[in-house]
């Protein structure tokens, strides 16, 4: 049975007392349902999709449309764990007005709780309009893959005393502005500490060292399925990628050799007395068969 609904107000409340936030990304319903049975708080919708969905080198081409498309998978599947959508590159830096149209859509046609957008102070009036219109905003600042060739590549922001200054004042300038949670992405471990320490929201990190108030990671990453890049900050619990290979090997080993489909997996002819009349088969199937086909050949 899972636990109630973690609401926006629930995860501010985290900030201090605990526990710690453990959000994860999805892009899909059955990711998403496995991830919310397995207690992740937030589930984000995030525009990594572009990466380790679509196959991209980096997160710039993904569209609000998609985002709207994968959130609605998620939002259906999930339960418990608020479900927060990534505000796309220039769908928010464009101006106010651009931002809360982006945002309101990803809420309206996207079933998403909560955005999340990239940037500090350059975006701090964005935030307040769509804090405003009510819609819960959730900050990102350090590493803000949107901006991967300004920073000349994904790359560790924060490590001199100038760019730490900056990071955090870029924190200061979301909170200031109404953002209910900020991501910390790509720091220093002592200034995820010292952000975690000044800001009176929860920080969320992602390679940002353990003391932030709750941690993020993209789902293929900490399932082991993305094998293109792994960052020093990823930890596999699981690796399913190399299960999957597996599992594809031993599939088309049976396939070529006939052992699979074997007699269990393949259905009997109706057995009519005559056409019209009725087959004596038990009309009913227990169990609702999966909306791609039926359970058992025992149906109507
Ligand atoms: O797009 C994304 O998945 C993200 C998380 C890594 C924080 O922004």
């Amino acid at each position: 049975m899972l636990a109630e609904k973690l609401t926006v107000p629930g995860v501010r409340a985290r900030k201090g007392q605990g526990p710690k936030i453990a959000m994860l990304t999805a892009y899909d319903a059955t990711m998403a349902r496995l991830l919310d049975e397995g207690g992740a708080d937030i589930l984000l919708i995030g525009d990594s999709l572009g990466m380790v969905v679509q196959g991209l080198p980096n997160t710039l081409p993904v569209t609000v449309e998609e985002i709207c498309y994968h959130g609605r998978a998620v939002a259906r599947a999930t339960q418990r764990a608020q479900v927060v959508a990534d505000l796309p590159f220039m769908s928010f830096q464009v101006s106010a007005e651009q931002a809360l149209h982006s945002a309101g859509r990803l809420l309206k046609e996207g079933n998403a709780e909560a955005v999340k957008l990239e940037g500090g102070e350059t975006i701090a009036e964005q935030v307040r309009r769509i804090v405003q219109a009510g819609i819960p905003v959730m900050g990102h600042v350090g590493l803000t893959p949107q901006s991967v060739h300004a920073m000349g590549g994904f790359r560790v922001q924060g490590k001199s005393e100038d760019s730490a200054a900056r990071v955090l004042s870029d924190a200061k300038a979301l909170e200031q502005a109404g953002v209910y949670c900020i991501v910390l992405e790509g720091l220093p471990a002592d200034l995820g500490r010292r952000i975690t320490e000044t800001v009176d929201v929860p920080t969320i990190g992602i390679g940002a060292g353990p003391h932030c108030d709750g941690q993020v990671l993209v789902c293929y990453d900490f399932l082991g399925m993305y094998r293109d890049i792994k960052p020093k900050f990823v930890k596999r619990f699981a690796e399913l990628g190399d299960a999957i290979v597996d599992a594809t090997r031993r599939y088309v080993t049976e396939v070529r050799s006939g052992e699979f489909p074997a007699a269990a997996h393949s259905f009997g002819m109706a057995r009519h007395k005559a056409d019209g009349e009725p087959t004596g088969a038990k009309p009913v199937i227990d169990a609702p068969p999966p909306a791609y086909g039926p359970a058992s050949d025992e149906g109507p």
